[in-house]
């Protein structure tokens, strides 16, 4: 199967990048912006969820009216940085459970190294949206894909704010079946693995450790 790749130019997703990538942004903005973008992509993440009818009453008489079919949700951040999404996502799936997938990426050779992992115990049951803010060489998000498809989650799709395109062709290529959802397609990496132009790094922006 083809992966579905869908880049979020909403215009206030794209206004909202803009000030996250400046570097003359705090972390105390950035963290919010990071939030505020995760919420915004969720809710387009989240659009094929499957409704179904509730009789409800309204002060003016009964109603047929949809509601969102039982399904179960949980939200896996790759720690740190997709850390900052959390907030967002839950503001519109408050009932949604929270995974976390701890990798860091080596600076000499940039591939993952894991050091964490607790996912939801009936994650069986669960649809899952993977968070990270950037997805540079893929190494990471890939991985930690590779470490959740263990468990057998009911679907899984990953939502990423800045993605390289060598990063989005090395993630197809590895889960041909996760849909992606990114809010923009940069041009490139250095030779440093960082994207470019992208947003510098995002976990040191969040949390202050630049
Ligand atoms: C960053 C980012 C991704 C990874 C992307 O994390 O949050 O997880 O790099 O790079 P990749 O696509 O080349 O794997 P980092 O390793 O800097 O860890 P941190 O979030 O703890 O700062
Ligand atoms: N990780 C980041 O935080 N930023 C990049 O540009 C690449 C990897």
């Amino acid at each position: 199967m083809e992966n579905q790749v869908f880049v979020m130019d909403h215009p206030l997703i794209q206004h909202k990048l803009t000030f996250l990538r400046s570097k003359d942004t705090g972390s105390k903005e950035f963290r919010e912006l990071v939030s505020e973008i995760g919420m915004l992509m969720c809710y387009e993440a989240t659009r094929d969820l499957p409704l179904e009818d509730a009789r409800i009453e309204t002060p003016i008489g009964p109603a047929t009216t949809k509601v969102i079919a039982g399904r179960k949700m949980a939200f896996i951040p790759i720690l740190r940085a997709g850390l900052g999404m959390v907030d967002g996502v839950l503001a519109l799936v408050p009932a949604a459970k929270v995974g976390h997938i701890g990798l860091y990426r080596d600076p000499k050779t940039l591939k993952p190294v894991e050091y964490y992992s607790k996912l939801p115990s009936d994650i069986t049951e669960r649809d899952v949206i993977v968070l990270d803010p950037m997805l540079a060489t893929g190494g990471s998000a890939i991985d930690a894909i590779g470490i959740i498809k263990r468990s057998h989650p009911k679907s899984i799709k990953f939502m990423c704010i800045i993605a390289a395109p060598e990063g989005m062709k090395a993630f197809t290529e590895a889960h041909p079946d996760v849909p992606v959802y990114c809010a923009a397609m940069d041009k490139r990496l250095n030779d440093h693995g960082y994207i470019v132009p992208g947003l510098g790094d995002a976990g040191d922006r969040i949390f202050g450790t630049l």
